[in-house]
């Protein structure tokens, strides 16, 4: 399994040190790193219509205009995830990221523009359906977790596949092994409340992981933990999500955490300004 890489282009801190981790995903089969993208978007977005989604992305984003009443949040973004690849989105509050992440998640609806997932035009599916591909195609982790605080932690991760029919037992086992593949075993019956916030956010990586999503959303994952607490929540994010085969998307301010992706997309005033690979020139 590949580490992330010391070297960081963007000049960010380099991440901790990546301790080995158990293998965390029952019935996940490893695969090898993200295959190199091959279309690389030119930035500003060259005027004119956007080209076709790319249908070897994973999620494959084209024209997304997003406008709240006279503010327009997205201004014409394309964006391409590969299978497996970790994508940060930075930029400064208010450019467009948490509109973007909620686009691509099939939250919002752009005004125009379309999102694909593995070539499935999101905009042709109806509400209900677009409901079931986050519950079993997309998981999720927000920066305060949004645990269910009545709650144990077990239960908290379980009910994601009893939501698709797992059976509770099925999904108990399931749960608890993810917890103590993630370094929470013996805390299974605590509430999110008898947590450390890095704890909880463990446990909801756990419970964006278990249902084997084809994509993980976060939006500030760490911004609510200490700097060393969320190295360490994105250790566990990115290699759960990698060994999962899962792509993963992270909006945040904070270019350590960046530095855990394997690229990182710059937003200013709803476009992507920046699209910088790990390993590239910056
Ligand atoms: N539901 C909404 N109603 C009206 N305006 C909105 C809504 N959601 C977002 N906006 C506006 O759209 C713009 C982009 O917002 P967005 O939440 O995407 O920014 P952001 O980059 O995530 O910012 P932050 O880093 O502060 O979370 C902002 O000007 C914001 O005020
Ligand atoms: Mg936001």
């Amino acid at each position: 399994m590949s580490q992330p890489t010391p070297a960081q282009p963007w000049g960010a801190p380099a991440p901790a040190p990546a301790a080995p981790h158990p293998a965390p995903a029952p019935g996940a089969a490893p695969q090898a790193g993200p295959a190199p993208h091959p279309h690389p978007h030119p930035h500003p977005a060259p005027p004119g219509p956007p080209a076709p989604a790319d249908p070897s992305a994973r999620l494959s984003a084209r024209g997304l205009v997003k406008r709240f009443g006279p503010t327009t949040a997205l201004a014409g973004v394309d964006l391409d995830v590969a299978p497996g690849e970790s994508v940060a989105v930075m930029g400064p509050s208010g450019s467009g990221k948490s509109t973007l992440l909620h686009c691509l998640a099939g939250i919002l609806v752009p005004d125009t523009g379309s999102v694909a997932l593995s070539g499935r035009p999101l905009q042709d599916l109806d509400e209900r359906q677009r409901s079931l591909v986050r519950r079993r195609q997309y998981g999720f982790v927000f920066q305060f977790g949004q645990l269910l605080a009545e709650l144990p932690a077990i239960e908290n991760v379980a009910l994601a596949p009893m939501l698709l029919g797992t059976s509770r037992k099925e999904a108990t086992d399931l749960a608890g092994r993810w917890l103590a593949s993630l370094g929470l075993a013996g805390m299974e019956q605590r509430r999110p409340g008898e947590l450390s916030g890095g704890q909880a956010q463990r446990v909801a990586v756990a419970r964006a992981l278990i249902t084997g999503p084809e994509v993980v959303f976060a939006d500030e994952p760490t911004g609510a933990l200490d700097q060393a607490t969320g190295q360490d929540v994105m250790r566990i994010l990115t290699e759960t999500t990698r060994l999962a085969g899962a792509s993963l998307v992270v909006v945040t301010h904070d270019a350590g955490v960046a530095a855990w992706c394997d690229r990182r997309v710059e937003v200013r005033d709803g476009r992507v300004v920046a699209d910088v690979r790990r390993g590239a020139a910056a």
